[in-house]
């Protein structure tokens, strides 16, 4: 596995490998790797000859009150997890390297999908999102790129970016993995003390809970909400937001919603945790 921190060496390796017609996958992540980000690596390896995974903990991204400074960064052992899982090249810009210019510098901004949820949440989060991934897109200029449905808005925004902006990149959303009592893997999980970490699967647990009641037919989706609520306050969480959503606009549910999302936000201690479950419905109505 060879690991590169300049864009210009990088372009050099990809452009003389992409001459043969071989297919590069992209798995974009922020490192501290878990088995979550492995599974997007061993998945790529499926469906590409080659496949470069980038660490950048994006500053962009980070509101001024966020965990940019404490995001765990664990370079050697991320590489040794990546060697073992087979990845090709790994690609570890510098803030500088990404941003020479400094801050601040051209924005993508998705609007729409954006507005609520996380995006209301933590203003221009996303704006830094679609931007870092736009750099990489163009930097890698990979077949396919790879991300996960546990960060539900920001897949519902790349490929909404994809697709209006055209960039002829395949992009494959993969299941979340999760630890064994269904809390979703997270380089966040690591904040939490023994005592948030064994309340923090409640989260998970509210929204199996309002899966399985819709499926059973409710359709009183406020008092589900409430009760939501409810049980997450009771478990110790400071909910930011729990909502149902149609999974693919991310807008209100309507009479053509065929399939909806749970998404919920909500605070264990200091550490935010996020986590959403989506369900098809049965169609006799919302
Ligand atoms: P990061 O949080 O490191 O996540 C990188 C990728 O791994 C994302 O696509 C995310 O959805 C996926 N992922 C995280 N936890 C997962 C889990 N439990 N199961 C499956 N996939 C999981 O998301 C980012 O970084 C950044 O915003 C990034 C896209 C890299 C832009 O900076």
């Amino acid at each position: 596995m060879q690991t590169l921190s300049s864009i210009r060496l990088l372009r050099e390796l990809l452009g003389s490998f992409r001459k043969t017609n071989k297919k590069i996958a992209l798995v974009p992540t922020m490192g501290n790797l878990h088995a979550g980000h492995i599974a997007l690596v061993t998945e790529a390896q499926t469906k590409a000859d080659m496949v470069v995974t980038s660490i950048f903990v994006n500053p962009l991204q980070f509101g001024p009150n966020e965990d940019f400074e404490r995001y765990p960064r664990t370079l050697a052992a991320d590489q040794a997890k990546l060697f073992d899982a087979g990845n090709h090249v790994l690609f570890t810009p510098s803030a500088a390297e990404m941003y020479p210019a400094g801050m601040p510098q051209t924005l993508v901004h998705v609007p729409g999908c954006t507005e609520c949820l996380c995006g209301q949440k933590r203003p221009g989060h996303f704006d830094g999102v679609s931007t870092v991934v736009t750099k990489l897109f163009n930097i890698i200029q990979p077949d396919i790129a790879l991300f996960g449905n546990k960060d539900y808005q920001q897949l519902t925004t790349i490929r909404k970016m994809v697709n209006e902006l055209f960039f002829p990149i395949e992009i494959i959303g993969l299941d979340t993995i999760r630890e064994s009592d269904g809390l979703a893997m997270s380089s966040r999980n690591g904040y939490l003390n023994s005592q948030e970490r064994q309340q923090a699967s409640k989260l998970y647990e509210t929204l199996v809970s309002i899966k399985n009641t819709l499926e059973s037919g409710e359709k009183n989706h406020s008092r589900l909400i409430q009760q939501g609520i409810y049980f997450l306050e009771k478990a110790g969480f400071l909910p930011d937001y729990l909502e149902i959503r149609d999974a693919l606009s991310l807008g209100p549910v309507d009479s053509n919603s065929q399939k909806l999302v749970i998404l919920g936000a909500a605070f264990m201690g200091k550490t935010r945790l996020i986590d959403n479950l989506t369900v098809v419905l049965n169609r006799g109505g919302v």
